[in-house]
């Protein structure tokens, strides 16, 4: 079978439209080799963990300058267990984003914590550390900053926060795999993070995935018992834990993925630098900005739609001309139905609240042609 000729069904878009991934064109450009991983797998008969999670575990933990990976069923779990992991209890408070997709904050809270929030910058989307230390309290024991559409937060100045308030530093990374901030990755100074691989990531597997990284040997050692019902010897179980393995299946696909990681996001770059570019000095839209030091990774590259048409207006215009615009994310974490008993309401996060309405993320993919992006870029100019 001729990889770089097949597509699944399920991935192939229509030439005419543009859309936020094209996974068809990523198959192709790895040809055989993914085809050959996965039947690799199936002849092995090792399904759930063994040598090919454990190649990948050490492959990304040292990619991001990380000494321990623990593969996880997604990045949901891979937030959650982590709580619990560095010891983070039931009732404790948890400092997050309140601009995020929703399992930054529901995994808090499924763990039995309380998430508390502290407001975005405007310019990046970013969670403020200076709303940070004024969200903590006397229940706070763990910080969760999310480095939000491939750029990191302040993390140095949030592991300074974290150290002199005796505090766990937990991030998420599930939109920043290899994304940089003053010189170093996500997961180098937290005291663990959690990454996706959903398949649109920029690292993605073939279905759900996830990893914890940590620096610290005695989380490494508590994660891996709470991924298999806590234990680390066949029927002696320690502690209360869950299934969440990760899969060979997901670990040799994303193993033949990692070494094209870092010309995929700088792909990214390119496309995203060709929009700027395009927009500048258009009054009626204002890009997200890269905060000084940050090597951005454009998981999304997002902009503010402040013309006379709204949002939504501009997202169906695009839609019309072939070109599908996402909105990560239309409605802040406080004011969702599940977040009611939180104690949150409508207007203490206006900063999330006013990016919620405006911001699109366009195509940025690293499959995109040159004419797709004149296309994506004369039809938002054609919409706003
Ligand atoms: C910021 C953020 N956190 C957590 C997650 C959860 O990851 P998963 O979907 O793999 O559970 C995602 C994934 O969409 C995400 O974007």
């Amino acid at each position: 079978m001729n990889a770089a000729t097949t597509s699944s069904p399920a991935v192939t878009q229509s030439p005419a439209t543009i859309g936020p991934v094209d996974l068809a064109s990523e198959r192709a450009e790895l040809g055989p080799a993914l085809d050959e991983a996965v039947l690799r797998v199936m002849r092995s008969g090792q399904f759930v963990l063994g040598p090919e999670v454990e190649r990948f575990e050490q492959a990304f933990a040292a990619y991001q300058g990380c000494a321990h990976g623990i593969g996880l069923a997604s990045g949901t779990d891979a937030l959650a267990l982590a709580l619990p992991a560095l010891g983070v209890q039931p009732g404790d408070h948890v400092v997050t984003s309140p601009f995020t997709f929703f399992a930054s904050a529901g995994s808090i809270a499924w763990m039995g914590c309380v998430p508390r929030f502290a407001d975005v910058e405007e310019q990046t989307g970013l969670i403020d550390v200076r709303a940070v230390e004024s969200a903590l309290d006397a229940q706070t024991t763990c910080v969760l900053p999310v480095h939000l559409y491939g750029q990191l937060a302040d993390v140095r100045a949030l592991r300074a926060l974290c150290d002199r308030k005796k505090l766990v530093l937990l991030e998420d990374g599930a939109q920043a795999h290899g994304a940089r901030r003053d010189g170093v990755r996500c997961g180098e100074l937290g005291d663990a993070a959690g990454f996706s691989f959903y398949p649109t990531k920029n690292l993605g597997g073939a279905g759900d995935g996830g990893i914890t990284l940590t620096q610290r040997e005695d989380v490494a050692r508590q994660l891996r018992k709470l991924r298999d019902h806590g234990s680390s010897i066949k029927y002696v179980h320690d502690v209360v834990g869950t299934n969440s393995r990760l899969a060979a299946l997901q670990a040799a696909v994303l193993t033949i993925k990692l070494p094209r990681l870092d010309a995929w996001n700088a792909r990214r770059r390119v496309n995203a630098a060709r929009y700027d570019a395009a927009f500048a000095g258009d009054e009626r839209l204002r890009p997200l900005r890269t905060a000084p030091g940050a090597e951005h990774t454009y998981h999304q590259y997002t902009l503010r739609v402040l013309g006379k048409r709204t949002r939504d207006e501009v997202v169906a215009g695009l839609r019309e001309r072939g070109v599908i615009a996402g909105i990560h994310y239309p409605k802040p974490v406080h004011v969702q139905a599940a977040a009611a008993g939180w104690g949150y309401r409508e207007g203490e996060f206006p900063v999330a609240e006013r990016l919620a309405r405006e911001v699109i993320c366009l195509p940025v993919h690293p499959f995109l042609s040159e004419a797709a992006l004149e296309r994506v870029i004369a039809a938002v100019r054609a919409c706003v």
